[in-house]
């Protein structure tokens, strides 16, 4: 069936196609045919972060950026969902096109630069949405926000978002905000890092309530940038980190004219790096900071090398774009 659906959506320009097709899983939501997918064994509960997950398998961030479509993608049986990116303020992104496909390597490369609709309109967003479930908000900075004045946008971000989020997600990786990934380094994680949590407890105190802080990282870091990052967050009591975002490297579409063009890449030929980035995390950090596998994830079989390698959780994204929804049944059924 989703192959049948492909076919046309792979005819459109790859943004339009994935607005398209988030605006027909709504309308099926709507009409309740999203009620005829299968829902037999999708439950494989997990507790992670002190959380209790459905089942380990979630959707990415950046796949719905401002939480317009929770209840729709809820009603696909995954495990959790993550929104966002979502800055201070709405943001139109980068130019387009800005999404580009590789059919036969089941890859993307993107360089969206967080279009978003703001915070406050996610937060709606969230406080209309049914779906009962684990949410992660992943925050970010406004491109006009300088690198040094970073940590106002993070702050007033999780400020807002804490009251509704199951965990928050901090975004220092994605390739596509300049200097955004300066801040996985040294002083600027160490700042970073000691703030959020600061501003954890105090908020855990006015909400009552313990939301947990995580880390999204970028999969090109070499070993000594692992370990070092490792050691800032270990110090800091980080929550968890989220391994993968999106790639600067093009392994496994080098030889392809489009592969030059700006932006991170993702989908099958990221796996592998993804793969070594999580077993060098987990060698690192502690066995009570969970990681959350991301990166290329296209198999039940992938997702067990990931929790082989001391994931607790998986996400997918561009393997939802060549497969369709199923792979989260595919995935989920595939898992011990
Ligand atoms: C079009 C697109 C937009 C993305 N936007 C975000 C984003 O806003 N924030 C984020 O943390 N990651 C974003 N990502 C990265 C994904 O969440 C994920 O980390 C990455 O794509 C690797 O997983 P995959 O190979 O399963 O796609 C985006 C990825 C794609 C393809």
């Amino acid at each position: 069936m989703y192959k049948f659906i492909r076919y046309f959506l792979f005819k459109l320009d790859p943004e339009r196609a994935h607005i398209l097709s988030l605006k027909l899983l709504k309308l099926a939501h709507q009409l309740y045919l999203t009620k005829l997918l299968p829902k037999r064994d999708m439950k494989k509960p997990a507790k992670v972060f002190g959380l209790n997950f459905m089942n380990p398998v979630g959707i990415a961030a950046g796949f719905d950026d401002n939480g317009d479509y929770i209840d729709a993608l809820a009603s696909l049986g995954c495990g959790f969902i993550e929104i966002g990116t979502v800055t201070p303020k709405p943001q139109a992104g980068n130019k387009k096109p800005r999404l580009i496909r590789f059919p036969k390597q089941r890859a993307l490369i993107n360089r969206m630069g967080f279009n978003n609709k703001g915070v406050e309109h996610l937060i709606q967003q969230v406080k209309k949405a049914k779906y009962k479930g684990i949410i992660g908000i992943n925050i970010g900075k406004n491109l006009v926000t300088d690198l040094d004045r970073a940590i106002d946008d993070y702050r007033h971000c999780l400020q807002k978002v804490y009251p509704y989020a199951s965990y928050v997600a901090i975004n220092i990786s994605s390739p596509n905000t300049p200097q955004l990934r300066q801040l996985q380094y040294d002083n600027y994680l160490e700042s970073l890092i000691a703030e959020l949590k600061n501003q954890q407890v105090k908020l855990a105190k006015v909400h009552d309530c313990y939301v947990p802080l995580i880390v999204k990282v970028a999969p090109d870091l070499n070993d000594e940038q692992i370990t070092s990052m490792s050691a800032i967050l270990t110090q800091h009591k980080i929550d968890g980190i989220i391994a993968v975002n999106t790639s600067l490297s093009r392994q496994g579409i080098e030889h392809l004219a489009q592969a030059q063009e700006a932006g991170g890449m993702s989908g099958e030929t990221l796996f592998p790096q993804a793969l070594h980035v999580v077993s060098q995390f987990r060698r690192c950090l502690p066995d009570d900071i969970p990681i959350i596998a991301c990166g290329g994830i296209s198999s039940a079989d992938d997702a067990n090398k990931m929790l082989a390698a001391g994931a607790s959780l998986i996400q997918v994204y561009t393997g939802l774009i060549y497969q369709g929804p199923q792979l989260i049944r595919r995935i989920v059924t595939g898992l011990p």
